[in-house]
């Protein structure tokens, strides 16, 4: 296939090859990503697993190449190929940058196989979601720029004058990411794969939490909005609910998010005014984050009728919904009182895959159904079946997960605040870990079930570039 899909009439041949890279890799990060997390899963519910090939692939080195490869490989390739295609589409103009554009592609991957080889190593900066080292760091940050400079290039020579609201939101998620990663990566290097950071005690946390909130809310959640606001409308056939919405939601979101990090550090030595600014911001960040779930949603009036046949509007419309549910689950996990039972326990692990798996994956998922019949040039995905069975698996898969861990959560915030009449603890701690076990062994089972249809998801894919006929009405393309 060419580098571009020929342009029909009047509109300007489009970079579809680099989208179609990244849309690829979505899938194969996704699988590596998620089977990963199948292995730490399951790890919890069987120990042994830990001494295979020990000290490489034991749960502390395996938890963070499974965040680092879904987060920043699975979502990361997501957001590239999206943010490449819709900018392209809603500014009328080809990419921008020259070579840049390849290199941001190779440059990527090279960052996630980095990842992949020195995080089993044992090489981390120990940073929650930013454990990657200097050398690796700077070639994030070469890369980030060359994105930025190929993102806005492309805005700025745009055809139209209007811009989309999709690329404000990416826009934003470019500019916030390069700024949190520069200022929480200040490192002194020491040897080629050992650094330290340039902040020191209670100042390192909050910058740090500074940093991992706002990975959640520029990188988790304004470049998935970005997604909702090009893919639902596209896929529904409906102009998005509100215009006026989206504007005030979208500077509402993103001037509230960088307030609101402190809420991972209540009770610590954090001033405990900054505490309580985190949590009021959180508090408030629910009536955007309700806004984008309300203007995604309401984009279905009038196209309700669409979900019962079509899987792909499905996968976008759930994950909005999953959206709102981590949203609302959030601002309540912030309140002080709150966050004494959830904190460290398996609920933070519910509400973190109630937003990666519920919000992320699948309108991720939803989203590449959508273009990869387009960037393999075909009608549609080689069996609309098979997407059906993908959803309702993804979806069970979830629900497994995330109900195992608020059963979990809850009951091991009660179990380790329990005090007899004399003052002593009612559980030993490790107690509640035996009490834990059944919701690790259905977690394990929900999380075998969602990488089961990202398997599907990846045949399916397989099927469509490589079978030609387009599909007929069984929705199974001829072989
Ligand atoms: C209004 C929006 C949200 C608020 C106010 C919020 C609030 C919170 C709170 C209070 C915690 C627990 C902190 C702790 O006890 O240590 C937390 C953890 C977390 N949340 Fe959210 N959340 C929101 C939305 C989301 C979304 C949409 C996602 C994912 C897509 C997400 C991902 C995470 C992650 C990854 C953590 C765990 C951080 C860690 O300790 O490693 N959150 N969030
Ligand atoms: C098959 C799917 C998945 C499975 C089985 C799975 C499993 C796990 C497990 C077992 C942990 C460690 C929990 C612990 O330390 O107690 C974890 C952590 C985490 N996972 Fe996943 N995961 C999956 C998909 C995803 C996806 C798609 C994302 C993001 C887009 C994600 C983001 C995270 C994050 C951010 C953490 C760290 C949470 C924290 O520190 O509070 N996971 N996952």
């Amino acid at each position: 296939m060419t580098s571009s899909l020929a342009a029909a009439g009047n509109h300007p041949v489009y970079d579809y090859k680099v989208v179609r890279q990244f849309s690829v890799m979505t899938v194969v990060w996704g699988i590596v990503g998620m089977a990963v997390g199948v292995l730490i899963a399951a790890q919890l519910v069987w120990p042994g697993l830990n001494d295979i090939w020990a000290p490489y692939t034991n749960f502390g080195r395996l938890r963070p190449l499974h965040t680092n490869a879904v987060i920043f490989a699975f979502g990361g390739c997501a957001l590239f190929a999206t943010s490449y295609y819709v900018v392209q589409r809603t500014c009328q103009a080809p990419l921008f940058g020259g070579w840049l554009v390849p290199f941001t592609f190779w440059g990527w991957q090279l960052v996630i196989v980095s990842a992949a080889i020195t995080l089993p190593l044992g090489i981390t900066t120990t940073k929650e979601y930013a454990e990657l080292e200097w050398p690796i760091s700077i070639l994030i940050t070469i890369v980030w720029v060359a994105y930025a400079i190929v993102f806005f290039g492309t805005i700025a020579k745009r055809k139209i004058s209007h811009i989309y609201v999709a690329n404000w939101f990416f826009g934003a998620f470019i500019l916030a990411v390069a700024l949190l990663h520069v200022v929480n990566n200040v490192y002194v290097p020491v040897t080629l794969w050992k650094s330290y950071s340039v902040y020191s005690g209670t100042t390192d946390a909050m910058i740090q939490w500074w940093y991992g909130h706002n990975a959640v809310g520029f990188f988790l959640t304004a470049g998935f909005l970005g997604i909702m606001y090009y893919f639902v409308p596209k896929q529904a056939e409906r102009p998005i609910y509100s215009y006026q919405l989206s504007i005030v939601h979208f500077w509402a979101l993103i001037s509230i998010y960088v307030w609101a990090g402190a809420h991972h550090l209540h009770y610590t030595s954090l001033p405990d005014w900054a505490q309580s600014l985190g949590m009021v911001m959180s508090l408030i960040l629910l009536a955007p984050s309700w806004g984008g779930m309300i203007n995604g949603v309401m984009t279905l009036s009038g196209a309700w009728h669409k979900l019962r046949t079509d899987p792909t509007l499905r996968f976008l419309v759930v994950s909005l919904s999953f959206y709102g549910l981590t949203t609302f689950e959030g601002p309540m996990m912030s309140i002080k009182t709150v966050n004494a039972l959830s904190h460290n326990t398996d609920w933070t692990i519910g509400h973190v895959h109630a937003g990666a798996l519920g919000w992320v994956a699948m309108i991720s998922i939803g989203a590449m159904y959508h273009l990869l019949p387009i960037l393999f040039g075909r009608k549609q995905m080689y069996s609309i079946k098979w997407i059906n069975v993908h959803f309702w698996l993804s979806t069970v898969g979830i629900v497994l997960y995330i109900v195992a861990m608020w059963v979990n959560g809850i009951m091991q915030g009660l179990m380790w605040r329990a005090f007899n009449e004399d003052g002593t603890l009612t559980y030993t701690f490790v107690e509640s870990v035996q009490a834990s076990y059944p919701g690790y062994v259905v977690r394990f089972v929900g999380g075998a079930i969602f990488l089961l249809g990202m398997l599907l998801m990846a045949w399916n894919l397989w099927r469509t570039a490589t079978v030609p006929e387009p599909a007929n009405e069984s929705g199974e393309a001829k072989a």
